[in-house]
């Protein structure tokens, strides 16, 4: 019998097919944005072996830039970069549709906004991350911090359970509320109404724009998921 491959192996296995999956972006003047996590990580150090072949990173986490940098890799603000030929990063749910929880990490509100700004988002995950329905995780909330006690009532009105992270604080300086107990079935429209109440800066469902590719380690090598609904 074949041994089970544990989940940093998937997690591994998926980063290095995500490297082969940005080989046809490569080239003078590339510009490839990186996530934030575990499985990102490996994708960052296999990355880093083909650094002469492109031209720099935009990360989006301080986290993954110092582990750029650490590579000799060159990260620029987003600021200034032209374009983002590609995106890679991790999730803490997929469903069926390619609609994501993020935020694990905390770092989803920069995740989402480079992953906006590139021209293809490629999101890796193992197959712990595949659900059916997102919600299991948690959705987390970057909130200014003035605003955790307010945004913290209205979420609770949706009908979850809200945990501060305790003691985390983001890059961008705020503080993170979990919004656990919902079983998600519109996440199109849970990621608007969440971003719509004051003092919330981003939310960790990814439904609005969704990734190109989903690449998925499993036990059984890395798959794709069927094509996406654009
Ligand atoms: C960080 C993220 C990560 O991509 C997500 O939490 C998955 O992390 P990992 O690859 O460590 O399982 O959204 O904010």
């Amino acid at each position: 019998m074949t041994p089970r491959v544990d989940q940093a192996e998937l997690k591994r296995n998926v980063a290095l097919a995500a490297v082969d999956a940005v080989m046809p972006s490569l080239g003078a003047g590339a510009i490839i944005g990186v996530g934030t996590g575990s499985t990102t990580n490996h994708f960052i150090d296999a990355l880093a072996r083909l650094k002469d072949r492109f031209e720099a990173a935009v990360s989006s986490s301080i986290a993954s830039a110092e582990r750029l940098a650490a590579h000799g890799v060159r990260v620029i603000d987003l600021n200034d970069a032209e374009t983002i030929a590609v995106y890679v990063d991790g999730a803490d749910e997929v469903e069926p549709g390619g609609a994501l929880i993020k935020g694990g990490g905390g770092a989803h509100t920069r995740e989402k906004i480079v992953a906006a700004a590139a021209d293809r988002f490629i999101c890796v995950v193992d197959e712990s991350k595949v659900v059916d329905t997102l919600g299991a995780f948690g959705v987390p909330v970057e909130v200014v911090p003035m605003a955790r006690r307010s945004v913290a009532g209205r979420l609770r009105a949706l009908g979850g359970e809200v945990r501060e992270r305790a003691g985390f604080v983001t890059d961008n300086g705020n503080a993170i509320l979990d919004l656990h107990g919902l079983a998600i079935a519109d996440p199109d429209a849970l990621e608007a109404q969440i971003n719509n109440l004051a003092g919330v800066v981003e939310n960790g469902v990814f439904a609005v724009d969704r990734p190109d590719l989903v690449l998925v380690g499993s036990q059984q090598g890395v798959r794709e998921f069927a094509p996406l609904p654009e």
